[in-house]
């Protein structure tokens, strides 16, 4: 049994004040949610303040992005171990990061051992731009993201990981896939990918959430699918109301 988990991506949302805002008219609600692993990542500079709100709550933080080392001339980056200071979990390969800053399959990997070595739970996102999908591509490229992004993990850390699959036409567009297609996506391409590189058993512990316009109308129509385990969710968990509804639908 895959625990379901929802998080919510703020992207570059919410200064400090806002953020201790919104984590304050959440908190309450979400604490309630019983039954799913629920995880919030705002922006840097909120996470200390947003690590004392959740402090003895079932809360989880976890931050968007990090480098792979440890420490260094690395101007404007944040290493793991100050991520680890805060959070328990940090989403690598976003695809607004492999887009807008040059992340490859490569820098992903890099990352992900890094988040191995330190003990952060990581959130690695896989899924295909609009025009591979339309060439029928999706296949080749979600396949190449998590053999590549996830090669040299050992198979004992692997099943703590947990991916996305976010197709990029659908995020933040109002575009959701369908969850046939997306269950699709996660069983017949992820999974099989996951198998081959941890063995079965491995690949079936490992959660897979879906994401890309995520919203309290439609969450439940995901989660219904067998292969799907949860969401990230981008605008919506923006939203208390929206995120507080499709948390509480992961957990039915
Ligand atoms: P969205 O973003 O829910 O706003 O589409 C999802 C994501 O990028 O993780």
């Amino acid at each position: 049994m895959r625990k379901p988990f929802v998080a919510g991506n703020w992207k570059m949302n919410k200064t400090v004040a806002e953020a201790r805002e919104l984590v304050f008219n959440l908190n309450k609600q979400l604490s309630e949610v019983a039954g799913v692993e629920k995880v919030l990542c705002p922006p840097f500079p909120s996470l200390v303040a947003v690590s004392g709100l959740l402090e003895g709550t079932d809360i989880g933080l976890g931050a968007q992005n990090m480098h792979w080392e440890e420490k260094g001339a690395f101007t404007g980056e944040v290493s793991p171990g100050m991520v680890k200071e805060f959070c328990g979990y940090v989403i690598l390969g976003h695809s607004e990061r492999r887009a807008y800053f040059g992340e490859t399959d490569e820098s992903v990997n890099r990352k992900l051992i890094a988040a191995q070595k330190i003990g952060l739970t990581p959130i690695v996102c896989v899924g295909e731009t609009l025009e591979q999908y339309e060439s029928n591509r999706t296949s080749e490229v979600v396949a190449r993201q998590t053999s590549l992004g996830l090669k040299d993990i050992d198979p004992a850390f692997a099943s703590r990981i947990v991916v996305a699959y976010e197709p990029v036409w659908a995020i933040g567009t109002g575009k959701a896939s369908t969850a046939d297609n997306a269950n699709a996506v996660v069983k017949d391409i992820i999974r099989p990918e996951l198998a081959r590189l941890f063995g079965n058993e491995t690949a079936q512990a490992i959660r897979v959430l879906y994401g890309g316009s995520v919203t309290a109308a439609n969450a439940a129509e995901y989660f219904a699918q067998p292969d799907i385990d949860g969401a990230l969710v981008g605008g919506a968990s923006l939203k208390v109301d929206e995120f507080v509804a499709i948390t509480k639908a992961a957990a039915k």
